[in-house]
């Protein structure tokens, strides 16, 4: 069921380890090494509000910026998840903040145009989806390609206006960070709660391991968490 102040992760023992989920309108940080699963996590959350309450959907924006939206959408369908058809249903809205930045033609009708890349503009095609869908959720992966070439004070200035966005619009967010670019600090103040995968490379395999670093409003076990990723997206091992 549908709780007021949790919004579904999509991962079961991920929900349980949170009172059910992450806190409602806040913004909650999801950083790790690349290919740890930051995207894949971002997509059970989004989903899970549209399929885990189809009478009252909560409609999500996914904005892209470090692999193309059609990248996303094939990584999705591995998992059995139709991306398109929650477009078509208008219960999903993607972003092209990717092909612009790369002198591309943009492949969706929301993007960022070759040439006009910044915070504000992304800013902009957040708050017009959200009227179009009347979104809740929002994933920006990864926020750190939305900062790069920003250091020091402009970094934290940048931070801290999408912040101060996400905030008057009450959407509740996942930031994915890439945890080996420095700087990282700044997006971790910023958020509401830190979620953090990575490698356990103690033994010749390589193991997966989730960590809730920080989650306000939540009573929440320090435990380090291994998982997996399955056809069936990320599982846990708790
Ligand atoms: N269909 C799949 N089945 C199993 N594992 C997959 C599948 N697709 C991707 N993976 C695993 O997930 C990783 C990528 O996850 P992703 O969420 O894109 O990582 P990140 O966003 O953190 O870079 C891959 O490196 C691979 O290990
Ligand atoms: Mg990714």
């Amino acid at each position: 069921m549908k709780q007021p102040d949790r919004c579904s992760t999509g991962i079961k023992a991920l929900n349980e380890m949170l009172l059910g989920g992450l806190p409602r309108g806040r913004t909650i940080l999801v950083e790790g090494l690349p290919g740890t699963g930051k995207t894949i996590l971002s997509l059970h959350f989004l989903i899970a509000g549209i399929l885990e309450n189809p009478k009252d959907p909560e409609p999500a924006i996914l904005v892209c910026l470090d692999e193309s939206p059609s990248d996303v959408m094939k990584e999705a369908s591995a998992f059995g998840w139709n991306l398109q058809r929650l477009m078509d249903l208008k219960q999903l809205v993607i972003i092209d903040a990717f092909s612009g930045r790369l002198g591309l033609k943009p492949s969706l009708e929301l993007a960022v145009p070759i040439g006009k890349f910044s915070i504000e503009e992304v800013l902009r095609l957040i708050s017009e989806s959200m009227q179009v869908i009347n979104a809740q959720r929002l994933v920006i992966d990864p926020i750190t390609a939305l900062l790069d070439g920003m250091e020091g004070t402009e970094r934290r200035k940048g931070v801290l206006q999408l912040a101060a966005v996400l905030t008057r619009l009450s959407l509740t967010t996942i930031l994915t960070s890439e945890l080996d670019q420095a700087g990282v600090g700044v997006e971790r103040y910023a958020s509401h709660g830190v979620i953090r995968l990575g490698y356990d490379e103690k033994n010749k395999t390589v193991g997966r391991r989730l960590r809730i670093v920080k989650m306000r409003e939540t009573m929440h076990s320090m435990d380090v968490i291994p998982y997996e990723i399955t056809i069936r997206g990320i599982e846990l091992k708790a």
